[in-house]
């Protein structure tokens, strides 16, 4: 913790306990973003048993497409719903019996998946895409949340940055024990599906040892015994300083109206924070990032890599590295200079692995340059635009906005990513080996965006972070690191 311009802080047992219990909704988020991958033959052709079992005629192709997309595709709607009530659910609830009641849902999409071959209903099976997706919405907007509000300032980036570090955990442990050999067989699927309600078991058994938020408590709340809990996180009896903090944040925003999704965008105060929030949160998923993840059997099919599923697995296991350098680094570089990094380094990667598709015909070993520069692509994105956006908009608001802003945030996301589900198939077929340059182009325009307009937020409070909005949109001056003022013709007012 920052006091008197000297970090002062411990890791102790109960901070790492509640953000190890917090990020369990994380991993379980990035396993049903993996899991769905592997065994997509073997589920369909228990879609088309299922057909013939209830109308005794296979399944017309063009209807089970629809319905295996669907199945994909639901997912991301759950999210977009439940993102968006991100911020109602956290005020109401508090963060953590949010998170508790949350897994309610995991529980029902999980049974509902893991039982759809037994009951013949592919029905079940996407109305448990479609609850599952909704765990994962509010979990994308709590974890952060909660994580961002119970760590020192000095380590905000590091622990924010294990919530991504346990989504690609899971998206790994989804993508290995769906190999066919282990549980994405003919009979093993439901196990594969329903094994989702393990971490949801596991938090449910921790959370109780973990408390709430104390800057929820205080801010929000009013309640006295937030002190208590801030002992527990830090391990100090003395916490006077960060009451102190506390305090100051709360004197401001009790000087403001509650704060909602509108207001976000009508006030001066709030409107450049969330218009670098939302393009935070496109550049992650515009980045192109999950046309690798849902398709990459089929894109290193194409590179002419020889076993396409290892490959997907071997693109999982850069993800999980590059997001522990990227967690070393966060601390010690900033989330800018990373967040432009990863960018102009996926930008680059995309370029390289057009010309590489280009000429795969002519010369035989652009294959390996191609599967090269995929993994150099998912390297980059786990470098910054992976992480980053999921805790950064945390770091933007103080208490008063950041559970409107954390909605907006996810939503935008979840948008995002939904749109790049449904038509990257599409673009690509129409688009050839050309089509990873428009997302070279975004990459781009992003990179651009974040070098005009993105500050640095590493070892700053959140009312310092607040209070330089503020001032800027007062007109003062700017004093952070970044002048946010120049160029594109975006208005501070
Ligand atoms: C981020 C994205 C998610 C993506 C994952 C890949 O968490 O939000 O959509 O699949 O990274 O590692």
């Amino acid at each position: 913790w920052e006091t008197g311009g000297k970090l002062k802080f411990r890791l102790t047992g109960t901070l790492a306990l509640s953000v190890f219990t917090a990020v369990l909704g994380s991993l379980e988020f990035g396993y049903n973003i993996g899991v769905i991958n592997a065994p997509q033959k073997i589920i369909e052709g228990d879609y088309n048993a299922t057909w013939m079992y209830r109308y005794g005629e296979p399944i017309p192709t063009g209807t089970l497409t629809s319905l295996w997309s669907l199945s994909v595709a639901i997912f991301s709607i759950g999210g977009m719903f439940s993102s968006f009530c991100v911020g109602f659910v956290s005020e109401w609830l508090g963060r953590r019996k949010a998170m508790l009641i949350n897994n309610l849902f995991a529980f029902i999409g999980g049974s509902l998946m893991g039982m759809a071959k037994l009951c013949r209903s592919f029905e079940m099976m996407i109305l448990g895409r479609f609850i599952i997706g909704a765990y994962c919405g509010l979990a994308s907007g709590l974890t952060p949340m909660y994580v961002g509000e119970i760590a020192p300032t000095s380590l905000r980036g590091a622990l924010g940055t294990l919530h991504q570090l346990a989504i690609v955990t899971g998206i790994l442990i989804a993508q290995v024990l769906g190999l066919e050999s282990l549980l994405g067989s003919e009979h093993l699927w439901p196990v594969l599906l329903g094994l989702t309600v393990v971490p949801t078991v596991l938090q449910m058994a921790l959370l109780p040892f973990c408390p709430e938020s104390p800057r929820f408590l205080y801010i929000v709340r009013c309640q006295e015994h937030h002190a208590k809990s801030l002992r527990r996180l830090t391990g100090r009896q003395e916490v006077g300083d960060m009451l102190a903090e506390m305090k100051e944040e709360k004197r401001r925003m009790d000087m403001e109206r509650k704060v909602s999704i509108p207001e976000l965008f009508r006030s001066s105060l709030y409107r450049q924070p969330i218009i670098i929030a939302i393009l935070l949160q496109l550049s992650q998923q515009l980045s192109g990032i999950n046309a690798i993840f849902y398709y990459s059997t089929s894109i290193f099919m194409k590179a002419g890599v020889q076993s396409p599923v290892y490959a997907t697995i071997g693109a999982g296991v850069v993800n999980c590295a590059f997001t522990v350098v990227s967690l070393f680094l966060v601390e010690r570089t900033g989330r800018r200079t990373l967040h432009m990094l990863g960018l102009g380094g996926m930008c680059i990667c995309a370029i390289i692995m057009t010309v590489a598709l280009a000429l795969l015909d002519s010369v035989p070993w652009m294959s390996y340059i191609s599967m090269l520069s995929i993994f150099g692509f998912v390297a980059f994105f786990e470098v910054g635009p992976g992480p980053i956006p999921w805790f950064f908009v945390a770091e933007l608001f103080s208490q008063g906005p950041r559970p409107a802003a954390m909605a907006v945030a996810g939503f935008s996301n979840w948008t995002a990513n939904f749109i790049i589900g449904m038509c990257f198939q599409y673009v690509a077929d129409l688009c050839g080996p050309y089509v990873f340059l428009i997302f070279a182009a975004l990459l781009l325009f992003f990179l651009i965006f974040t070098f005009f307009r993105v500050p640095e937020t590493r070892g700053k409070t959140f009312d310092q972070i607040a209070a330089n909005f503020h001032q800027h949109s007062a007109g003062g001056m700017m004093d952070m690191d970044m002048d946010m003022s120049i160029g594109m013709g975006m208005d501070i007012d």
